[in-house]
């Protein structure tokens, strides 16, 4: 029988993960199918429950439902506990666990575009929300030695800093301090929506000490080149954006739903086709 997988959030229509997945069902000759579905707050509840009973393979969680799902499900990864935030849900047996591959499907788009290994790299977050914990918190399960933190609100960062469960090394800085001291950094990460369209001039810090054999990722993908971005490759350095990110955390959740492997290639193209 055809399996069932999807996407839950709201708002849902523009998801760009169900053309991404069919696409590697069918590619892979899977008989299966992945169905966005719009779900309101209020509805959260009554909607796992179904979804259960339905026999929902597996699913992803958006905004705004990555919190609240949590004490809805059997099980929680411990990661994705330590995260706070589900965006991967896999039907064992009938049990719903959850998981986060939002931090994990990060570093695999760094390292691959990076071409070296990040953990022993100094490494500047910039931003304290959810996408930041997710990457922190990971590249700190990983083993990361130095992770320094940016934001403009500082008490956000103690408090992600303060309750990330796995060591690393880090100071919690204003975005002027980390301007000051910016060539210390091997890897920048930009996590804050600074620069999202329509505001694309915006910059979250200005980068005029970055060194040329730096590394600036920034996981905003709309616009595919952010105003930081350009002014990294200026100085010289080099640059990605959040579509790798955004691919792998596709992919890492299709591997845990099937066993199997998609093509981050084609499921990068599906997107750009998808984002025109
Ligand atoms: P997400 O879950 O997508 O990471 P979020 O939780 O709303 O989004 O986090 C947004 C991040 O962007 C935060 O680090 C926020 O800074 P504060 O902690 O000070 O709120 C940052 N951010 C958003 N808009 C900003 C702005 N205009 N200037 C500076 N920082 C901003």
């Amino acid at each position: 029988m055809k399996k069932l997988y999807g996407v839950i959030g709201d708002p849902i229509a523009h998801s760009m993960s169900p053309a991404m997945h069919n696409d590697a069902f069918a590619a892979l000759g899977l008989d299966a199918h992945y169905q966005p579905f719009h779900i309101t707050r209020e509805d959260l509840p009554v909607a796992i429950a179904g979804m259960k009973v339905i026999g929902v393979a597996g699913f992803n969680v958006t905004v705004p439902h990555k919190t609240a799902i949590l004490p809805l499900l059997d099980e929680i990864d411990p990661l994705a506990a330590a995260i706070g935030a589900v965006n991967t849900v896999v039907n064992e047996k009938g049990k719903f666990i959850g998981y986060n591959t939002d931090g994990e499907g990060f570093i695999r788009g760094l390292h691959e575009e990076y071409g070296k290994p990040v953990l022993d790299k100094h490494i500047l977050i910039i931003g304290a929300g959810g996408a930041a914990r997710a990457i922190y918190y990971t590249l700190s399960q990983q083993g990361a030695v130095h992770v320094d933190i940016a934001n403009r609100t500082l008490d956000n960062a103690q408090q992600l800093k303060a309750r990330c469960p796995y060591p690393v090394n880090t100071a919690i800085l204003t975005m002027e301090e980390a301007e000051a001291k910016l060539a210390e950094y091997d890897i920048i990460i930009q996590t804050t929506s600074i620069g999202m369209s329509p505001k694309v001039e915006d910059l979250p810090l200005r980068l005029s000490t970055i060194r040329t054999d730096a590394f600036l990722s920034d996981i905003i993908y709309n616009p595919f080149e952010t105003a930081i971005m350009k002014e990294a490759k200026q100085r010289g350095a080099r640059v990605q954006n959040g579509l790798r990110m955004f691919v792998y955390q596709g992919a890492l959740a299709f591997e845990k739903w099937t066993g199997k492997l998609a093509d981050p290639d084609r499921m990068e193209k599906i997107v750009i086709d998808k984002l025109g």
